[in-house]
């Protein structure tokens, strides 16, 4: 088993488990992901939605989170590594290997966000090991990276990681970042119709896949397969311009060791999954959102539409019921949002308190958002059983 690098890092599994906001993948997941070998992704949406001052100062209360959720994070996988290697892979041989391993974990940053780069610069200077950068292109995140580095202490820089749906996306952005600041990618995630959260293809788009309902019988996997390898086409041309591996992860629709097999096949490196760790007992979210999950039929996830101007899979529930007959009217703006996106005047809903109000077990009001397989799940699991059920033939 050899582990896999990323920038000047090691990852011991190629298993990211990717960010979810709001409040569902913090220092908890993500520490037990590190510290069972897959990388453990917090994210940075209203990541301080349980500061005090949250209400009245969002961006103060999070930029603060984001060094203490990291340092938590650190501190708690350290843990869970000795406790999971210490017996079980002393047989393996595998204990000298694994002497000077460090967990794995990093943020995922929309770059949708506003203040987009104070979030960046903040997960820096905190010591992130990768930033992962979705919802828009993220075009300058180099640069950011570079400028915050210049300003901390840290040993070893943050890596940087695009998260692209298409060959086209991949291509503006690496051909941007080599033109511009004369680098490329670290890391690259595509994410593909059956994720959780925004998504970024059109309802057309999603309806021509299959994957905008009942994608179990819909969805048509061989034509975004082929995506798939387009994109890994283009990296390959930026890992030989840069002479560096640029490992790619593929996230969307991912719940088994042959869903991994299946990706790997095409090409890929690794996977990127959300849904299967939303259904564990270190997931951050609230009990009852998970319940939701393990109770759900797959009729029950749907796409809906999101303030951020995409679509959004989600689980059916009254308050997506409720935005059939009109808009719920705005009553504070949390700025989570840059204005050129969010507009107060026209959105149906806000989406931080929807999401707040799912972190809060606030059900009435709350948007469950969830990958095309959430129903598949029929109760809690512990992280490091996902891990050793997906590792298995990787060691
Ligand atoms: C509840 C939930 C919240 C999510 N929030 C974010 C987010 O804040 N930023 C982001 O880039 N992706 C987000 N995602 C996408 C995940 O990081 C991941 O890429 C995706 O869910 C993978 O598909 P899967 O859920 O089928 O495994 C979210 C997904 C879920 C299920």
């Amino acid at each position: 088993m050899e582990f896999l690098k990323i920038g000047d890092r090691s990852l011991l599994y190629p298993i990211i488990q990717g960010g979810m906001g709001v409040g569902i993948s913090l220092s908890s997941l993500a520490a037990h992901v590190a510290g069972n070998g897959g990388m453990g992704i917090i994210s940075t949406a209203q990541i301080g939605f349980r500061e005090d001052d949250f209400y009245k100062n969002p961006i103060v209360a999070n930029l603060r989170a984001i060094k203490t959720e990291l340092q938590k994070a650190r501190d708690l996988a350290v843990q869970v590594f000795e406790n999971s290697f210490k017996v079980s892979e002393q047989a393996a041989g595998f204990i000298d290997k694994l002497k000077n391993y460090k967990p794995f974990i990093g943020f995922n940053i929309m770059v949708a966000t506003n203040k987009y780069a104070d979030y960046v610069i903040e997960a820096v200077k905190a010591g992130a090991d990768i930033i992962i950068s979705g919802a828009g292109l993220p075009v300058d995140l180099p640069e950011l990276v570079q400028k915050a580095q210049e300003i901390s202490d840290n040993e070893k820089r943050t890596c940087i990681a695009p998260i692209v749906s298409g060959r086209k996306s991949a291509k503006v952005i690496l051909k941007m970042w080599d033109r511009k600041y004369k680098t490329t990618a670290d890391a690259i995630v595509i994410e593909g119709p059956l994720a959780g959260g925004h998504l970024g293809f059109s309802y057309d788009e999603l309806h021509e896949l299959g994957a905008d309902t009942m994608a179990s019988r819909n969805y048509k996997r061989e034509k975004y397969d082929a995506e798939i390898k387009e994109i890994i086409e283009e990296v390959r041309i930026y890992e030989e311009k840069f002479g560096k591996k640029i490992p790619v992860f593929v996230a969307g629709g991912i719940y088994t060791r042959e869903d991994i097999a299946h990706v790997i096949s095409l090409g890929a490196d690794g996977v990127q999954m959300g849904t299967r760790f939303v259904t564990t007992y270190e997931c951050d979210a609230p009990d009852d959102y998970k319940q939701t999950y393990i109770n759900a039929k797959e009729e029950d996830i749907v796409i809906t539409k999101s303030p951020v101007g995409m679509p959004g899979r989600a689980i059916r529930n009254d308050f997506m019921d409720r935005l059939k007959s009109g808009p719920i009217p705005i009553r504070h703006c949390h700025n989570c949002l840059s204005h050129s996106i969010c507009d107060r005047k026209t959105i149906p809903y806000c989406i931080t308190d929807a999401l707040c109000s799912a972190a809060n077990s606030d059900e009435n009001h709350a948007l469950l958002f969830c990958g095309s397989n959430a129903y598949r799940a029929t109760g809690l699991e512990y992280v490091k059983d996902i891990m050793h059920e997906l590792t298995e033939d990787m060691k």
